[in-house]
């Protein structure tokens, strides 16, 4: 089977199930929960179940090139699982830039969020399948972390991302053995730098 491009921007553009509404959440994930730089009316802490995080999906293009793509964030399934992140109520006119900045293998799926309070609301995530040209998939967290603290690309270092995710995960209270075992395995190759 052929892979899918890791350019994603032409499928999402086609896939917004909730262009006849104002606004619809997002729920990030990854960098969407520590780096915002989009318009939102309102944030709220969110999870979804049966999804887990794992540092299976190449950068090219953030934290990474193409000829030497970091390792980033995507949500693979995992029945019993619950993933929390951040949920941002967006408009329409956002959807342009975020598929520019995901564009590099995720897609827009429509899931469902559970909000502190219990209630639920559809919404976009952006996730990478195994079936982008850009996934690395699977490895020891001991490699992943080698691999993460030898990469870097236009957005910065990929141990920035790491260890900005992990900060962002401590600060929402969130548990994610995967991540937290990669920030230490990281930390213990580079104690020395610091990130900022
Ligand atoms: C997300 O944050 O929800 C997607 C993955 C990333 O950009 O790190």
């Amino acid at each position: 089977m052929r892979a899918m491009s890791h350019d994603t921007r032409e499928i999402n553009r086609s896939s917004d199930p909730f262009a006849d509404t104002t606004r619809r959440w997002l729920f990030g994930y990854g960098s969407l929960i520590w780096k915002a730089d989009f318009a939102y009316a309102a944030r709220r802490p969110a999870r979804l179940h049966g999804w887990e995080r794992r540092f299976w999906q190449g950068s090219h293009d953030h934290r990474g090139t193409p000829q030497a793509p970091g390792r980033v964030l995507t949500l693979v399934e995992a029945p019993g699982a619950r993933c929390l992140g951040m949920a941002y109520s967006i408009g329409a006119d956002v959807l342009e830039a975020l598929d520019l900045r995901e564009k590099n293998g995720y897609l827009r799926v429509i899931a469902s969020l559970e909000f502190d309070d219990g209630e639920r609301a559809q919404g976009l995530v952006y996730i990478a399948t195994a079936d982008n040209a850009a996934w690395l998939g699977p490895a020891a967290d001991e490699v992943i972390a080698r691999h993460v603290a030898g990469a870097a690309g236009p957005s910065g270092s990929n141990r920035d991302y790491v260890l900005h995710l992990a900060d962002a995960l401590r600060g929402l209270g969130a548990e994610d053995a995967h991540v937290f075992a990669v920030e230490r395995r990281l930390r213990a190759l580079q104690p020395e730098a610091t990130t900022q």
